[in-house]
């Protein structure tokens, strides 16, 4: 039988926050977001998402395991996939915010607009988190680019996202 958890002022609710995004792979940057949201929010979902606007390189699956194996050693942290609308999923789980992590205006030019259709359609307000400043280059596009070209980007992905960006562009060639 599941234990309803009651919230009282000595054991107030739990505070979940989103991140969502393609995670097309997962990068350094997203993981720094969630480290940021997690230190404002009891647990953080990482939300693997379908931007319509985009052509994935990876299946949802595989994005939802590498993000799941990078924030596994954040107490906390899980990843999830959504299946549908982030507004939906945002219900679903009793999320009370969604974290996203900006570098530059471009990116707040292209959030705004997702989080006022959330806030619409949802109700949750967006919360947004300045990237660290050694992080603000890495970008999923820019990591596929680079691997695409051969160049290293151990350096700019979590442990194990490396070998399967290099495994999905080898079988993207066949
Ligand atoms: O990492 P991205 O590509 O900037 O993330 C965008 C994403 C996937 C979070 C957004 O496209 C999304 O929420 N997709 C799910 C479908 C949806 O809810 N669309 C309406 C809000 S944009």
């Amino acid at each position: 039988m599941t234990q309803t958890r009651v919230p009282t002022q000595d054991n107030p609710p739990t505070r979940v926050a989103v991140c969502p995004g393609s995670f097309d792979p997962i990068t350094n940057g997203h993981v720094d977001v969630v480290r940021r949201a997690l230190t404002m929010f009891d647990e953080v979902v990482v939300a693997v998402a379908t931007n319509a606007a985009k052509a994935p390189l990876l299946s949802p699956q595989s994005r939802v395991d590498l993000a799941a194996g990078a924030v596994a050693g954040l107490p906390g942290a899980r990843a999830e996939l959504v299946p549908g609308l982030l507004a939906d999923f945002l219900r679903q789980v009793g999320a009370c915010a969604v974290v996203k992590g900006v570098r530059g205006a471009s990116d707040v030019d292209a959030e705004v607009p997702m989080a006022l259709v959330n806030r619409h359609l949802a109700g949750v307000e967006t919360v947004f988190v300045a990237a660290d400043q050694s992080l603000t280059h890495i970008a999923s596009s820019i990591v596929k680019d680079v691997a695409r070209h051969g160049g290293n980007i151990d350096d700019l992905v979590p442990a194990g996202v490396a070998a399967a960006v290099y495994e999905a562009l080898s079988e993207d060639h066949l």
